[in-house]
């Protein structure tokens, strides 16, 4: 067993019977959904919403029943993935690309529970590059303008010769910032920023992180 696999896992056994889940995105998130695909097979019997469509498809690929998000108000539980971990249970997240919907997804759940190797864990958020949504549209503005007020490396993101896409049809730069001091205003500064759709600092949204370790033991911060 893997680190992210022992996380995963381990974050599979807070589901229960009647939950509705909502399924992170990326190499951590998918054991955590192999495992519930598992549980499933086994006779447990859950609803889930999945945040991205690589989700979607690995979701039913396990048979996992997924629901229309008219049909949900609250989620019992959401369990994701992160690219960073600081002490105050802030994130980076959006390394897969899929910040948006995991945002929307995490900030409707009762218990939003993030799974990481222990790699993630980082005094300061930063030296992983910040994803930030920006719509297609006059993008350029946007990404001059965030390099004017930042001063920092803020590169758009390519898939080959293209410019990355998301799955909601938007555009993804990624910032360098290196150390960020103070997340909460860096976060409520880029949301209030037009041409902004969204972006991968998670503040005050994490219930509980479980950390993976090589050896298969797990920690829960909670
Ligand atoms: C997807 O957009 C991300 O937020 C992932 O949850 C994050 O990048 C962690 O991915 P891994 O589990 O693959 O490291």
């Amino acid at each position: 067993m893997n680190a992210k696999q022992a996380a995963g896992y381990r974050a599979a056994e807070l589901v229960k019977e009647g939950m509705t889940v909502g399924l992170g995105t990326g190499s951590t998130a998918y054991y955590a959904i192999e495992k519930i695909g598992e549980m499933v097979a086994s006779g447990l019997r859950i609803r889930a919403i999945a945040t991205s469509k690589a989700s979607e498809e690995l979701a039913a690929k396990y048979n996992i029943p997924l629901v229309p998000a008219a049909e949900v108000d609250r989620l019992d539980i959401a369990i994701d993935g992160a690219d960073e971990v600081d002490p105050d249970l802030s994130l980076i997240k959006g390394g897969g690309g899929a910040l948006l919907r995991e945002k929307l997804v995490a900030v409707q759940s009762d218990r939003f529970v993030v799974i990481a190797d222990s790699n993630k864990k980082v005094a300061h958020l930063g030296q992983f590059k910040l994803p930030i949504e920006i719509v297609p549209f006059c993008y350029e503005w946007t990404l001059r303008l965030l390099e004017t007020r930042y001063n920092v490396p803020i590169e758009m993101r390519m898939n080959g010769n293209e410019l990355y896409v998301t799955d909601n049809g938007n555009y993804i730069a990624d910032a360098s910032f290196g150390k960020i001091d103070i997340p909460k205003g860096l976060s409520d500064e880029l949301k209030a920023t037009t041409g902004v759709v969204e972006h991968g600092l998670f503040v005050g949204i994490a219930h509980t992180v479980i950390v993976g370790y090589e050896d298969g033991r797990t920690e829960v911060i909670a």
